[in-house]
């Protein structure tokens, strides 16, 4: 097999959460132009069908699911709803997140930490469960969650530190499930990306205007990532050509780490 024929998803069902938009739609843009046929989760029903029609033009199977990842009743519906239509799934991945709150831990309600957990790791954690399951019946499949250099480092400048939490368990959990699932052939990697120019970044450099120049002073490349950027690690990873990497994180961050 030639090298760049190691890198194609030909014949593979990629879910993807939170795949309507940002670094989920650029991940999924990326897996379809690599063979994998799609299933995309979100909230939207709107963005996820205009995701829809773009994608299609990749020649892929594109199918939508509006499900709400923020609670663990509505993942664990979201999850059957994908097993019982969808299935075989042979590609996960869990890049449903989000700081979502800049409140200082002094003043932080319980109920906030809770749900920005709930988002962000336990909503990895049920769908790697439920799918992961499957997978590891058919001793095949793939994850990649996508954590953040939150989970590594500390963001300076925004609080909401549930995020940071959130994000290191989820790096500790790809570890677990990695070494756990490695036996059954089923392989789990993260990817933790820096600051990149999303929606959910542009409305808190709206919010915080002094935010952007921080952020990018702190980025030996002087700039942030756009979403393109994240596409072909997600299909390194997803695909044959990192096929002894279990386990892993790769860091996608224009050297934001390294300062
Ligand atoms: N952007 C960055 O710079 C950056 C940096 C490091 C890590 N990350 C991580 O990368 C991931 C994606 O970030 P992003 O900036 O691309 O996010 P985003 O722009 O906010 O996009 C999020 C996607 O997730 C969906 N979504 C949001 N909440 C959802 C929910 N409760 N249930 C189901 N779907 C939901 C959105 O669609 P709907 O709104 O229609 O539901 C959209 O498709 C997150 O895990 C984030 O923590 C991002």
């Amino acid at each position: 097999m030639g090298i760049l024929e190691r890198f194609r998803l030909d014949g593979k069902r990629a879910v993807i959460t939170g795949g309507s938009r940002g670094l989920g739609r650029a991940i999924a843009q990326a897996l379809a132009e690599a063979g994998a046929d799609l299933v995309l989760v979100a909230r939207d029903a709107e963005q996820l069908a205009s995701a829809r029609t773009e994608l299609l033009s990749t020649g892929r199977q594109v199918e939508v699911l509006v499900g709400d990842l923020s609670t663990p009743d509505g993942t664990e519906t979201v999850c059957q709803t994908l097993l019982q239509q969808f299935a075989p799934i042979d590609i996960l991945v869990n890049n449903v997140g989000g700081r979502r709150i800049n409140i200082p831990t002094e003043n932080l309600s319980l109920a906030d930490w809770q749900r920005i957990l709930d988002l962000n790791l336990t909503s990895a954690f049920l769908c790697a469960r439920e799918i992961g399951k499957q997978m590891v019946e058919r001793r095949r499949g793939n994850v990649i969650n996508v954590a953040s250099i939150a989970g590594m480092v500390i963001f300076r400048g925004m609080h909401g530190r549930t995020y940071e939490v959130a994000k290191a368990a989820l790096l500790q959990l790809t570890r677990a499930l990695a070494a756990d699932w490695a036996p059954f052939g089923v392989r789990v990697n993260a990817i933790a990306p820096g600051a990149f120019l999303t929606d959910a970044n542009r409305r808190w450099f709206t919010e915080m205007p002094h935010l952007r120049s921080m952020v990018e002073s702190q980025i030996p490349m002087g700039r942030l990532g756009v979403p393109e950027e994240i596409g072909p690690a997600a299909v390194f990873l997803a695909s044959d050509a990192s096929s002894y990497m279990t386990g892993a994180v790769l860091v996608i961050d224009g050297g934001f780490t390294l300062w």
